[in-house]
């Protein structure tokens, strides 16, 4: 049988794992088995009272059959109330599970290498959070079923040859056509789910871009395409949910089938036992009954089986985050301070996967010393700034912070000491001054209004509506790039750390607010490690180093007037500046 069929089997080693999350909540798991020994137990009753009242009717115990009768209402009552804290406790178990997973999830994606996050959709995680957790929780609602449902089969297996041991056989000769049949039926279904979970998950991600992009789409008159493959992927939603719903359905005709053939067998077999007195008329409505004892969990397991299989793909794609390396934990503190230089690349060559990014990359910067990265676009220089942060590893060579080799430090100690302004600020849906707290969470009002002063952004939150208490709006879509920027900035500020790495920090400025922010920058870099990336000439003056990038190492370096002397790539890029800031015919009358 191994192997026969192309479909992907029940993860069982997934779902034990995913089965042993529900051993957190005891008391739960308590009161969930309790009352589902409690339900089994009592619903053998049922077949007992029909037997007993039909007899002792028939028998003319009419004093028996009043008695029976209020026995079996308490019964009834007593059944209800214990399906209910059934039903509760399995509902409170399931929620609890999945939000201890949910918890599990979101805290293990943020502990993902930045390696890792590279290779999925923002949407597809959203998806795998969502959906495929929800298919995660029919799996936990299930659970005491797996109990209930066997002890029933075996109880009424048990009570069925009490009463008929030939109505039983011959009643149960058509289980193993069914179970066959169904196993027919539903294996492949596993294959369709996972696709459909694909495609949910691909429309998601296609509608988050959407969404962010809408101004893009707009101005490119792009709304027909975007519809077009909204379209696409919803037909293809469509068609792998419509193949499971089909393969759903067609599931039933065994179903069916177990149902029929019992139903026939019971009056036509049984009734001649009857008239042949082997089997009393009571013990006859009884068997009736009881016959669903041993097919409704039969049906079940089948049922089972398809649920498992269908939610197989989603818990393969939630542990396949989970099970993802997180980044590296423990390792040594790196110094605040240090007398031998702040920041050493040596050798350093790094790739995303692709060509070598960085190709034997070596430079040195002292502490207190600003240091400036030139270079053509795409040339490695943000690679540089993500390696100091330990968001990557490089391949081969060593990068040290404070003397301490990254590689064998703490990322937790290592990002403390350095303060990052990324190339575009990311900003958080909450307010501006939440936004810039996020730098240092205990900081007061104060600190913060302090903070963006020294930005030069003081002004322009001041002026918006609510101030500090304004909403970014979803990724800082509320404000301009280079109002960005400088809360990018403020955060820089209130972190105070001593290393600082500035990405393009003026690059959506016009000239007086770059004026503003370089002399900020100036005022931040005082007493601090600085490495700067620019193509502004503006930002570069002050360097007390420029190292130009190319080829993925350092291939010029010196100050901006040793470089301009020479004939060296900066002062290409330098001429190429004043030519396009001052005009072309300027750049003639100088030529
Ligand atoms: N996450 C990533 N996965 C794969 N490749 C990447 C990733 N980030 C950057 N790259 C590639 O690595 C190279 C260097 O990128 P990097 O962002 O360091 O360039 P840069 O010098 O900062 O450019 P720019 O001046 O345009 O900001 C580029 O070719 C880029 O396409
Ligand atoms: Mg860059």
């Amino acid at each position: 049988m191994k192997g026969s069929h192309r479909a992907p089997r029940i993860e069982w080693r997934l779902l034990s794992r995913f089965l042993s999350i529900l051993g957190q909540h005891r008391t739960w798991i308590g009161s969930a088995a309790a009352s589902t020994l409690a339900v089994t137990a009592v619903s053998f009753a049922g077949p007992y009272f029909v037997r007993a009242i039909a007899d002792s009717a028939i028998a003319g115990d009419l004093r028996r059959v009043v008695v029976l009768l209020l026995a079996s209402l308490g019964v009834a009552l007593f059944e209800s109330g214990a399906g209910y804290a059934k039903a509760v406790s399995m509902a409170t178990l399931s929620s609890l599970s999945i939000r201890d997973l949910r918890n599990r999830l979101t805290t293990h994606i943020q502990a993902l290498p930045a390696a890792t996050l590279d290779r999925y959709h923002s949407g597809d995680l959203v998806s795998r959070l969502n959906s495929d957790l929800d298919s995660c929780e029919t799996i936990c609602r299930r659970v005491p079923d797996y109990v209930h449902q066997p002890l029933q089969f075996l109880g009424g297996l048990t009570f069925m040859f009490l009463l008929s041991p030939k109505l039983t056989l011959v009643t149960c000769a058509a289980m193993p056509i069914s179970v066959f049949v169904f196993e027919r039926v539903v294996r492949p279904m596993q294959q369709h789910s996972a696709k459909a979970m694909e495609s949910l998950a691909a429309t998601n991600a296609a509608m988050q871009d959407a969404i962010r992009g809408a101004p893009i789409v707009r101005a490119f008159n792009l709304q027909h395409v975007l519809s077009e493959h909204f379209h696409t992927l919803a037909k293809t939603l469509e068609r792998h949910g419509m193949a499971n719903r089909k393969k759903g359905i067609l599931a039933w005709i065994p179903f069916l089938m177990l149902r029929y053939i019992p139903q026939l067998i019971v009056p036509l077999y049984g009734g001649y036992l009857a008239f042949r007195g082997e089997i009393s008329l009571g013990s006859l409505l009884a068997f009736d009954w009881l016959i669903w004892f041993v097919f409704l969990p039969l049906e079940a397991l089948l049922a089972w089986i398809r649920e498992l299989r269908e939610s197989s793909p989603a818990l393969a794609r939630c542990y396949e985050i989970l099970d993802a390396p997180a980044e590296r934990r423990g390792g040594n503190p790196v110094p605040p301070v240090s007398r031998d230089g702040a920041v050493a690349f040596d050798d350093v060559t790094f790739s995303y996967g692709g060509a070598d990014v960085l190709d034997g990359l070596s430079f040195h910067v002292s502490s207190g010393r600003t240091v400036a990265l030139v270079g053509s676009s795409g040339c490695g220089k943000s690679t540089v700034l993500r390696l100091l942060c330990g968001l990557y590893e490089p391949r081969t060579g060593e990068i040290r912070v404070h003397g301490q080799p990254i590689s064998k430090a703490a990322l937790g100690s290592l990002r403390s000491r350095i303060s990052l302004v990324a190339q575009d600020t990311h900003l958080f849906p909450i307010s501006i001054a939440d936004n810039i707290a996020m730098a240092r969470p205990e900081a007061t009002r104060d600190d913060i209004v302090a903070a963006a002063k020294a930005a030069s952004a003081h002004d322009f939150i001041a002026a918006l509506p609510d101030g500090y208490d304004t909403l970014a709006g979803e990724l800082g879509n509320r404000l301009s790039g280079g109002e960005r920027q400088r809360i990018g900035l403020a955060r820089a500020f209130l972190k105070d750390a001593p290393i600082l790495l500035l990405d393009e920090p003026t690059a959506s400025l016009d000239t007086e607010s770059e004026a503003r922010v370089l002399e900020a920058i100036r005022r931040l870099s005082q007493g601090r490690t600085t490495l700067v990336v620019s193509h502004r000439l503006s930002a570069l003056r002050d360097a007390d180093e420029i190292l130009v990038l190319a080829d993925g190492r350092v291939c010029e370096r010196g100050t901006h007037e040793s470089l301009l002397e020479a004939d060296t790539l900066y002062r290409r890029f330098y001429e190429q500046q004043v030519v396009s800031a001052q005009g072309p015919a300027l750049a003639v009358e100088e030529a």
